[in-house]
C-alpha cells in the first residue's frame, strides 16, 4: 500500500478523486505544494507516503483527542468490529454512549447520533424549525457549521444581510432564511427567528473567543423572542472539557451539536436537547431525520473508548500544556520580528499573523490575507511539523502531546520563523 511516495499518491488520487482530496482544505490549495499521503498515525505523529514524520497538529481537525492509534481505541474497535459493524436496529453501545454524553452535558437529557458534524447541524436546525414553527435562522459571520445547504451562507460573505450563497449550487432560496451577523455582537431578533446557530468558541476562523457577555446576551435576546439557542461543539464538545463550551461559559442552550471527540476519530455526529425539543423529532414528532449507519456499533465503540479514558483532570492538563505551547509559540514567533496573536482557549490553540487580537471574522480575514500563514506552514512542515493546511483553521494539540514534544514544536517555529521574516 506504501509503495510510491506523496507526489505519485496525489497524482494517482487527482485521476480519481475530485482535487484528489475527498475533502477541499486538504488540497493544499490554501498553502501551496503537493499535500502529504499520511501511511500511518500514533500518538502526536503522523507518518508520510515518503517516510517522513510529523508532529501532528492536525489530529483529524480535533476528531482524535487521545492521539492516533490510542490502544483504548483500537481495542473497542476489534472488540466492536468482531461482533459486526452495523445492523440497521438498536444496540447497547449507542445507549451506552448517549448515557454518557448525556450525564457529561448539563441540560442535555437527549441525543440522536448521525454520522457527520454536517448532519448533526443540519437536523438541529431543522429540528429548531419545527419546534418553533418559524423559518428563519441567525448564524454567524466566520461560524462553520458543516456544508448543509442552508448553513453554507456567511463563508465570506458581508455580515448582517441576509445571506447570500456561499457555494455554487446552493439556492437562493436554500439561504433565504439565513441571516447572517458579525461574531461577537448580540444581534437583534424578532419573533420570525427559529433559532440562533453558533459555535460558542470560533475555531473556524482561527481561534475566536466569545467576547464577554456574547453567549449570555445570545440566551437572553433568544429568551426574549422564543427563538431556540443552538450550540455546535462539534469542536468544542469533549475537547474543552467534558461539559463543553456551555459548562465552561455558563451558558445554556437549548440545542447542541456534537461530532469529532465523540466518534473517537470514526465517522460520528449527534444533536441534542431537552427531552420536549428532542420529542419534537420522528417517531414521537413530526420533524422527520434518519440514517442508515446512525449509531454505528464502531463509531459509538470508539467513542465510549474516548470518553471513557479522559477526566476532568486531563482535560485540565491539557490545557495547562496548551497554554504554556501558545505562549512558547507567539514568543518564537515574535522573536523572529513577526506580528502574532496566538489565542488559547482551553486546549484549542490559534495562530493569527495580526498586530492586535482578532475577534472577528473581518479581521481573521484581514490576517489570513497577508500569506504569512502559508509560509509559516510550509516552513514548518519541512522541519517536521504539520499544521492545518490553511490559515481560518486551529491547532489541536491532544493528550499525547506531552510537554517535551510541545517544546520540540515551539523550538522548531523559532526556527521556521525566522525563515519566513528572512524572506
Ligand atoms: C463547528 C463545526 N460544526 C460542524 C462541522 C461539520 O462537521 P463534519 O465535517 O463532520 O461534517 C465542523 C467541521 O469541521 C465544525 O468545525
Amino acid at each position: 500500500m506504501t509503495a510510491g511516495g506523496n507526489r505519485a499518491w496525489f497524482d494517482r488520487a487527482r485521476q480519481v478523486i475530485p482535487g484528489g482530496v475527498d475533502s477541499p482544505v486538504r488540497s493544499f490549495a490554501a498553502v501551496g505544494g503537493t499535500p502529504y499521503t499520511v501511511v500511518r498515525g500514533e500518538g502526536p505523529y503522523v507518518w508520510d507516503a515518503d517516510g517522513r514524520r510529523y508532529v501532528d497538529l492536525v489530529q483529524s481537525y480535533g476528531a482524535v483527542l487521545l492521539g492516533h492509534a490510542h490502544g483504548a481505541v483500537t481495542a473497542a474497535l476489534a472488540e466492536a468490529a468482531a461482533a459486526g459493524t452495523t445492523f440497521g436496529a438498536p444496540t447497547p453501545g449507542e445507549v451506552l454512549l448517549a448515557e454518557l454524553v448525556t450525564g457529561a452535558v448539563e441540560g442535555c437529557e437527549q441525543v440522536r447520533f448521525v454520522s457527520s458534524g454536517t448532519e448533526a447541524a443540519m437536523s438541529a436546525l431543522r429540528l429548531a424549525r419545527g419546534c418553533t414553527g418559524r423559518d428563519r435562522v441567525v448564524k454567524f459571520d466566520g461560524c462553520y457549521h458543516g456544508h448543509a445547504d442552508a448553513l453554507l451562507a456567511g463563508a465570506g460573505s458581508g455580515a448582517a444581510t441576509l445571506g447570500l450563497p456561499g457555494s455554487a449550487g446552493v439556492p437562493a432560496g436554500a439561504v433565504a432564511d439565513t441571516l447572517v451577523v458579525p461574531y461577537n455582537v448580540v444581534p437583534e431578533l424578532d419573533e420570525r427567528v427559529a433559532c440562533v446557530v453558533v459555535e460558542p468558541v470560533a475555531a473556524n476562523m482561527g481561534l475566536v473567543a466569545p467576547a464577554p457577555g456574547f453567549l449570555e446576551g445570545l440566551r437572553r435576546a433568544c429568551d426574549e423572542v422564543g427563538a431556540l439557542l443552538v450550540f455546535d461543539e462539534v469542536i468544542t464538545g469533549f475537547r474543552l472539557g467534558p461539559g463543553g463550551a456551555a459548562a465552561r461559559y455558563g451558558v445554556r442552550p437549548d440545542l447542541w451539536c456534537f461530532g469529532k471527540v465523540i466518534g473517537g476519530g470514526l465517522p460520528v455526529g449527534a444533536f441534542g436537547g431537552r427531552r420536549e425539543v428532542m420529542a419534537v423529532l420522528a417517531p414521537d414528532g413530526p420533524v422527520y431525520q434518519a440514517g442508515t449507519l446512525s449509531g454505528n456499533p464502531l463509531a459509538t465503540a470508539a467513542g465510549r473508548a474516548v470518553l471513557s479514558s479522559v477526566g476532568p483532570a486531563d482535560y485540565e492538563a491539557l490545557a495547562g500544556r496548551a497554554r504554556r505551547f501558545g505562549d512558547g509559540l507567539a514568543g518564537a514567533v515574535g522573536a523572529a520580528g513577526l506580528a502574532v496573536q496566538v489565542p488559547v482557549v482551553g486546549p484549542l490553540v490559534g495562530i493569527f499573523f495580526a498586530e492586535a487580537e482578532v475577534g472577528d471574522y473581518a479581521a481573521a480575514r484581514a490576517s489570513a490575507s497577508s500569506g504569512r500563514y502559508a509560509a509559516f506552514f510550509t516552513a514548518m512542515l519541512e522541519r517536521g511539523v504539520a499544521l492545518a493546511p490553511g490559515p481560518y483553521e486551529v491547532l489541536f494539540p491532544g493528550m499525547a502531546h506531552d510537554e517535551a514534544v510541545l517544546d520540540e514544536v515551539v523550538a522548531l517555529s523559532a526556527e521556521a520563523a525566522a525563515a519566513v521574516a528572512g524572506g
